[in-house]
């Protein structure tokens, strides 16, 4: 037989051991992906889901959701306007998901608007690709570990001393203090950049414009195309197409956010006056001629990195002031705990100096606080969202590609199972003693999970430390009387955006003794 002749012969032989091979590897998974069920969770209604339930639980979600728990289980799943959500309510399936499964859970929910303005390219908002590994390697290598952050230590001690001048000298504006502690020790680590505390700043006036034009972008539910994607092919002129008109200026103001900063660096660098930082020594890395791709990633990675609220002063991460704000209310409810870490920074520091970094180890109930701080009161009480890549299988319940998996790190924290008295706050929870171990580090919680944990996280507790350690020996912080000299109770309450900052309070802040103001104002005079 001519060989031409037998090759559709050859084909179909091989196509039926190709289609055997798939039906083999992939049947199975399909079959059993088709026969699982979802997750429990309220029913809601065809397409819009349970958007009702969740529109209900806009206060202080984490306490919902810790309610939700205890008729679902501790996996919860709902659906709105086409999303799928699952909110995890166990530290095993947290890991089991997002640190063991990491390679499923690790993009980040994406919303048509935020594309458009290409957003998406800010480290925290996109997908875990090269792009993203690239930004989180050049952030770790600078503050992803205790040596790489050292360089930093001394920018932390003056900065710290700096705020507590501050507050010796206007305490009712603690919460402004904090945000512009915060702002002024990101800036100069990431552009070599010091922003102006007079007057109005060139960076701090693009950073904030970019960043309301972020919080509109990012408000889901604000441009009602992130879900009638029909609405894309409106042209601008007509009505539902109006949003279009919306979305230049947004994006001119986040370009300019990302470029501005990123542009002085070049400009120093040309110059041979640029002081070493982040963008600095990556483009020194770079060579001569970086490519578009590599100052891309470097603009949008630091931009990611110090990106915050619209505030008087950017903050580094705007988890970072909700720590020092919780310290400071913490301090007041709690007067005992403040009083047993005085009196160990005494013991160990003295009165003739100021704690420094290197009085840290020696600091064991200092420590235990800062721990039963960030338990008491996590700053993301439900992370970030990850989403799924791929239809996964979890204690017999198929999870679909694309959920939006949410950790609800708030209701670990104040589980039984793994805190004993969890309502109470003691920092004693966390020091060893003969008869019964430390109670496990919030730490591993708080800074979510897997590939998207939080690169700054080293960053915020060096300062957070510092921070909290010198306000202890130089303040007694506590609640302030009213006319008749009485306590004023502070309403204890936490705002319910991604990051949760105490709501406004007053609190009043007496220099322990004369010569502790004067340690503290003499600190900045020697800088
Ligand atoms: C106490 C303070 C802080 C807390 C509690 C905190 C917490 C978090 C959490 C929960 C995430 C999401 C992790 C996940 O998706 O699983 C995150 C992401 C992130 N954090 Fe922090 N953070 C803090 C301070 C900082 C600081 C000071 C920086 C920068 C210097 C920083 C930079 C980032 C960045 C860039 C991401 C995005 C990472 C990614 O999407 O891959 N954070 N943080």
């Amino acid at each position: 037989m001519p060989l031409f002749d037998t090759w559709p012969i050859i084909l179909d032989v091989a196509l039926v051991f190709l289609a055997v091979a798939l039906l083999l590897r992939l049947g199975p998974k399909y079959l059993a992906s088709r026969s699982l069920i979802l997750p429990p969770g309220p029913k809601g209604l065809p397409w819009v889901g349970n958007l009702r339930m969740l529109h209900q639980a806009q206060q202080r979600k984490w306490e919902v959701y810790a309610q939700w728990s205890k008729r679902w289980g501790r996996l919860t799943y709902l659906t709105s306007l086409g999303w799928r959500i699952l909110i995890v309510n166990s530290k095993e399936t947290a890991i089991e998901l997002l640190e063991r499964r990491g390679a499923i859970y690790c993009d980040r929910p994406s919303l048509y608007v935020v594309r458009l303005v290409e957003l998406h390219n800010m480290i925290g908002l996109n997908d875990y690709d090269h792009g993203l590994r690239t930004s989180r390697q050049m952030v770790a290598q600078f503050i992803g570990s205790t040596a790489a952050l050292k360089p930093l230590h001394s920018a932390f001690e003056s900065e710290s001393s700096r705020f507590l001048v501050m507050l010796l000298e206007s305490p009712d504006d603690f919460a402004d203090h904090v945000r512009t502690l915060l702002g002024r020790t990101i800036l100069p680590f990431l552009y070599g950049y010091h922003p102006k505390m007079e007057g109005e700043d060139p960076v701090i006036r693009c950073a904030k414009r970019g960043m309301e034009a972020f919080d509109h972008v990012t408000d889901f539910g604000l441009f009602p195309v992130d879900v009638v994607p029909l609405l894309r092919y409106i042209p601008h002129w007509l009505p539902g197409g109006r949003w279009k008109h919306l979305i230049r200026p947004y994006k001119t103001a986040l370009d300019e956010m990302g470029a501005v900063p990123f542009g002085f660096v070049k400009e120093q660098v040309l110059e041979g006056k640029a002081e070493p930082s982040f963008v600095s020594r990556n483009l020194e890395c770079f060579g001569p001629r970086p490519t578009f791709e590599q100052e891309h990633h470097l603009k949008w990675t630091a931009a990611g990195v110090w990106a915050g609220k619209t505030d008087k002063l950017m903050s580094a991460a705007y988890q970072t002031p909700a720590v020092m704000s919780n310290f400071f209310l913490v301090m007041m409810l709690y007067p005992e705990a403040q009083a047993k870490a005085q009196a160990e920074i005494d013991r160990v520091v003295g009165h003739e100096r100021l704690p420094m970094m290197e009085d840290r180890p020696n600091l064991p109930y200092v420590e235990a606080l800062i721990k039963e701080l960030l338990r008491f009161y996590p700053p993301v009480p439900l992370a970030f969202p990850h989403i799924s890549r791929q239809d996964d299988i979890y204690d017999g319940y198929l999870i679909p590609k694309s959920t939006m998996v949410i950790v609800n790190v708030w209701d670990i924290m104040r589980n039984s199972q793994y805190y004993s008295d969890p309502f109470t706050f003691n920092p004693e929870r966390f020091i060893a003693t003969s008869d019964r171990e430390a109670e496990q580090d919030p730490a591993k919680f708080v800074f979510g999970f897997g590939r998207r944990i939080c690169p700054g996280r080293r960053f915020a507790d060096a300062i957070a430390f510092i921070c909290i350690a010198k306000v202890l020996s130089v303040f007694n912080t506590a609640k302030p009387l009213d006319a008749n000299g009485n306590p004023i109770e502070p309403a204890v309450d936490h705002e319910d955006g991604t990051v949760s900052h105490p709501r406004p309070f007053k609190c009043c802040f007496k220099p322990r003794s004369e010569r502790a103001a004067v340690l503290a104002s003499d600190s900045i005079a020697h800088d």
